[in-house]
């Protein structure tokens, strides 16, 4: 099997397999919940106080946590969620439900380097510790551009691996349980960024014993 089916095929066994305990892992506290807090507060700087309505994309949405939270925020987003694992949409999906948001929320069950929306479609895409597991990083850094309207934001969250504790993190520990992965350093990030056209690229490192990089870029 090619490399780029290998880590597709790891990713989505591992993924429908963890979506009924995925939101009770101890990686939920130390990393998830972490990333969610660092977009809303991109989001609050960027589009707080603003009241027309904007469509944001998260890709590898997991079981949407983020999106249920966004929903329920005063921010006035039209929100749609894509993952590969189709119990991670399901999941998703009664999470908006339960908490009475599911008018504002979509969820698509999609490849994130094959996005399946018309150019131009987003404001907003978001991606939290989902990257690592894409066989084509700059493909799928293209792809987000090309939906994304002109002016809109690209917020990236991968593990921060640039330092010894993320590579022991990263590299060495999660690398080895998830098999197939790659974090990129942020100076690859950055190259994908570029390539793909984004300007205005800025990165923030966050948390210490488990470090997370958000790269931003505007299309
Ligand atoms: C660690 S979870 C992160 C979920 C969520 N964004 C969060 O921060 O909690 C990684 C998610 O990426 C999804 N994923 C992996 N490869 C994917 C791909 N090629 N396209 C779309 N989603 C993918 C997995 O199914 C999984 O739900």
């Amino acid at each position: 099997m090619s490399r780029e089916r290998t880590m597709k095929a790891l990713a989505k066994e591992e993924f429908e397999a963890w979506a009924g305990t995925y939101d009770r892992s101890l990686l939920n506290r130390f990393l998830f919940q972490p990333s969610y807090r660092m977009f809303l507060e991109e989001l609050y700087a960027w589009r707080g106080g603003n009241p027309e309505p904007f469509d944001l994309l998260d890709v590898g949405c997991g079981t949407g946590t983020f999106d249920a939270m966004l929903a329920g925020s005063p921010l006035p987003a039209r929100v749609v969620g894509l993952d590969y694992a189709e119990a991670m949409c399901r999941v998703a999906a009664e999470k908006a439900r339960h908490a009475g948001v599911a008018d504002r929320l979509r969820y698509v069950n999609a490849d994130s380097q094959h996005l399946p929306f018309a150019d131009a479609s987003f404001d907003a895409i978001t991606c939290s510790n989902s990257f690592h597991h894409y066989p084509d990083q700059p493909a799928v850094v293209r792809d987000m551009k090309r939906v994304l309207r002109p002016g809109g934001r690209l917020m990236i969250i991968d593990g921060f691996r640039d330092n010894i504790i993320g590579h022991v993190c990263f590299d060495m520990i999660i690398g080895r349980v998830e098999k197939q992965v790659h974090h990129a350093t942020w100076k690859q990030m950055d190259a994908h960024f570029r390539a793909a056209g984004f300007r205005d690229i800025r990165r923030r490192k966050f948390s210490f014993w488990m470090p997370g990089l958000l790269t931003v870029g505007t299309a």
